[in-house]
């Protein structure tokens, strides 16, 4: 765990009701670059086109509903991650942009296309960044301090929360990821609102477990079932009551309605079977 800035120096990022989809049209698993994408002997793990396009569509529907806008990226060929929007780009107030550095190959052309919509939308300013970076797959905004949670150790490199606090001022407190299941910070680590939390603890080590404790009034420990079969740790509440999330986290959705959050339950299993839910496959528009 480590402090990239000074956490009184705040540069804030005031809340967005626009969110960034892309059209799911190509997405499948055709190759595998986490551990969700290969089934138990090995095998790439097959997705139901048709099931995948209509869950995308409702998920997009149940966001419309809750007074939430979407934009949507076109869908490109050969590119199947492109759906998880989350991770080839950062928008951030006053129209600015941060491209990401893909880890894999496989996803790396993904960032020209975000690129190329950005630009159609009127965006020029655009900053690439130079380490390995995959934007809110790593990164979990926390208004009360108004500063980034950073994950690092399987996606995007320790360097790039330094880099990123140099270009944009935003404090970000580093959290080492350690079990490969949860290999994007966005998978175990989800801040509900200004004093909860929900979050798989093993995902991290014991001193950032001692901090986490400090910092928030409310936290929900992820039942290591829904966390890793279910995605739990995925979901979103962009409003501080309503939380989305894959359908069937029981126990999640107990402990949300004890604290007064209302459970969203929305069904992204074909998108689990590539590594992601909710939160990956939104990203929040500042245009
Ligand atoms: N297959 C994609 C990958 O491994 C899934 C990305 C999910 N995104 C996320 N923010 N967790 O990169």
């Amino acid at each position: 765990m480590k402090i990239f800035g000074d956490i009184k120096k705040l540069e804030s990022l005031p809340p967005t009701k626009t969110l960034l989809m892309a059209d799911p049209k190509y997405y499948e698993v055709s190759y595998a670059i986490n551990v969700h994408m290969i089934d138990e002997k090995g095998e790439l793990k097959s997705v139901d086109k048709s099931g995948a396009l209509r869950q995308w569509l409702n998920l997009k529907r149940e966001f419309e509903n809750h007074n939430l806008k979407v934009e949507v990226v076109p869908a490109a060929a050969g590119l199947p991650d492109l759906v998880f929007t989350a991770n080839q780009s950062l928008s951030l107030p006053g129209g600015r942009v941060l491209l990401s550095k893909m880890k894999s190959e496989q996803r790396a052309p993904e960032v020209e296309k975000l690129k190329s919509w950005y630009q159609k939308q009127g965006t020029i300013n655009f900053y690439q960044m130079e380490n390995i970076f995959e934007s809110m797959g790593d990164l979990i905004w926390y208004s009360r301090k108004k500063l980034f949670f950073g994950g690092y150790g399987f996606r995007t490199d320790e360097q790039a929360l330094e880099e990123m606090y140099r270009v944009t001022n935003i404090p970000i407190i580093g959290l080492k990821l350690q079990m490969e299941e949860f290999y994007h910070l966005d998978t175990c680590f989800s801040v509900l609102d200004e004093e909860s939390l929900a979050y798989f603890p093993e995902a991290f080590d014991k001193q950032t477990n001692e901090f986490l404790k400090s910092w928030f009034k409310n936290i929900i420990i992820l039942d290591e079932e829904e966390a890793i079969n279910n995605f739990a740790g995925n979901c979103y509440c962009p409003d501080g009551k309503n939380v989305f999330l894959q359908n069937g986290s029981k126990k999640f959705e107990k402990n949300l309605r004890e604290l007064n959050f209302n459970p969203v339950a929305v069904d992204t299993s074909e998108f689990i079977k590539g590594g992601g839910s909710v939160f990956c496959m939104k990203l929040p528009l500042f245009l």
